[in-house]
Formats: C-alpha cells, structure tokens, sequence
C-alpha cells in the first residue's frame, strides 16, 4: 500500500511544484553584496515597515551585519522606535490594518523562507490596476492582495493587457502582460535593481546567520587548505626514512 502510494505522491509533489513555479521571475539573490543589502534596507524601512513588521530582527543587528553605523541607522532608518537595540516594530496597530485592508499586514521576518524570492521578485514586480479592487491594484503572484502597490511611485502604474478565450465552451480572460500606463520615477531597469536589493534584503532578515556563515566558512575553508600542505609536507618528511 505504501509503495502504491508512492507515484501518486511524487506525481503531486511534482505538479504542485510545476504550478508554484508557472511564470515566477528569476531572483539575483547575493548576500556578499553589502552595498545591495544597505540598498534594501533603506527601502525596506522607508515603504514596508508602516505596514509590516520584522519582530525577529533587532536594528542593532542589522547595522552591525549591514556594517552601517548605529548613528546612521538611528537617525535615518528607525521611525518606530528610538531604541538601536529594538526589533523593527509596525507603525500601525494590527486592528487598524485589518480595519483598513481586510487583513492584518503579516510580520516579514521570514517571508522569504515562507514564499522564496523568486515568487517575492514576482509579487513586487507585477502590481497592476485594477479598478475592482478597493485599493485599485490588483497581482499577477498574488491575485486579489489585499496590499496595495506601495512603490508606485517607483515605478510607475501598469495595466494588464489581458486575452479572452474560449475555454472547453467558457470564455476565459487571462493577463498575457503588463504595460505602462504612466512612468515612475525610475525606469523600469532601475526598479528591477529596487526589486532585487529589497528581496536580497528579505532574504538575509529569514536568516541572518547565514552572513556569519559565509564569513566563518570563508576562514575554515582557508584553514583547511593551509592544514592540507602541512599534512602534506608532514607526510614526505615521515615517509622519507621509509622509501
Ligand atoms: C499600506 C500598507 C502596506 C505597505 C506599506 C506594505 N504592505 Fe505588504 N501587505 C499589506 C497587506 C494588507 C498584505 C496582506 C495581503 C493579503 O493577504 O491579501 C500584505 C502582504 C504582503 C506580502 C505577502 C505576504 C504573504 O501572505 O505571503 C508580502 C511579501 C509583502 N506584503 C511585502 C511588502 C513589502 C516588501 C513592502 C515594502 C515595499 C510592503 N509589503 C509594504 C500591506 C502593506
């Protein structure tokens, strides 16, 4: 029974995961990029936290990991707290948001372990107008959100263009594509690069060892090589009096 069961999953497994993956934008995801990683905070702090909270991570620590002065990071960065030593707090009262969206803003500390970045590329790259949504846009990664399109004024306001066809005896209208309405204040590659630091950001606050991590591995991989010529000399030194 168990072994008959057993196709039947890896088929499911295997489609659910063709499904998820339909249409997803590729992430450039590279936590040795500092400079990215700053980027992305400062965007992070400016257009999400009003909303959203990141509970599991302290501004403290992210300065220390990010290397941006503490001074820096509390003077420019903290709008909810005045304490360095805080977690990243939300602006606004979680009743207040389910009054004004429908649905609490969730806590994105690990939202990208949660959803992955390729499908957070894609979700904040195709927001479009959508005049049947009460916040006038609407998703192609997340169809119906709740969240309205924050950076907007980034990068501009898109419509979909959409195709109707007859389905099995329905008409069916799907997105094929996204065109600009009216330009943002970057371009659209300029938003792209937006995108990527923010996700490169929200991939480092899901897991923020791994920065130590890489750091740690760096000096053991080093230590291993070194060890290795000195085992190596070791070896012919004792070998010697053998041969
Ligand atoms: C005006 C308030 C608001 C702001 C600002 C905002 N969001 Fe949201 N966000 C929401 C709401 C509301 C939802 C819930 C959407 C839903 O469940 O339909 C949401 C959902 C999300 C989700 C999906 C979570 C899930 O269910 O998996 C992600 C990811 C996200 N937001 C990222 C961001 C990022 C990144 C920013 C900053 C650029 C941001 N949000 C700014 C209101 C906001």
């Amino acid at each position: 029974m168990k072994f008959r069961l057993l196709p039947l999953l890896v088929l499911l497994s295997t489609g659910a995961h063709a499904a998820g993956g339909e249409n997803l934008m590729h992430a450039e995801v590279d936590l040795g990029n500092r400079a990215s990683l700053q980027r992305g905070a400062r965007t992070f702090v400016n257009y999400c936290v009003s909303c959203h909270s990141a509970g599991y991570a302290r501004y403290s620590r992210v300065a220390s990991d990010l290397g941006i002065p503490e001074k820096v990071v509390a003077e420019n960065m903290m709008f909810t707290t005045e304490k360095v030593g805080d977690t990243m707090q939300v602006a606004m009262r979680k009743e207040d948001g389910e009054a004004w969206f429908g649905v609490a803003p969730p806590d994105l500390s690990v939202i990208a372990r949660a959803r992955g970045a390729d499908w957070l590329t894609t979700f904040l790259s195709t927001f479009y107008l959508d005049p049947k949504r009460p916040a006038g846009a609407n998703n192609l990664a997340f169809p119906d959100t709740a969240m309205p399109h924050v950076l907007w004024e980034l990068q501009g306001l898109k419509r979909a263009s959409t195709e109707t066809r007859v389905e099995g005896g329905r008409e069916v209208t799907r997105v094929v594509g996204l065109e600009t309405v009216s330009a943002g204040l970057q371009s659209d590659e300029d938003y792209a690069g937006t995108v990527r630091d923010l996700v490169n950001f929200l991939v480092y606050l899901g897991e923020p060892a791994k920065l130590v991590r890489y750091k740690i591995g760096f000096w053991v991989m080093l230590f291993l090589f070194g060890f290795f010529w000195i085992a190596y000399l070791l070896k012919k030194e004792y070998w010697r009096d053998v041969h």
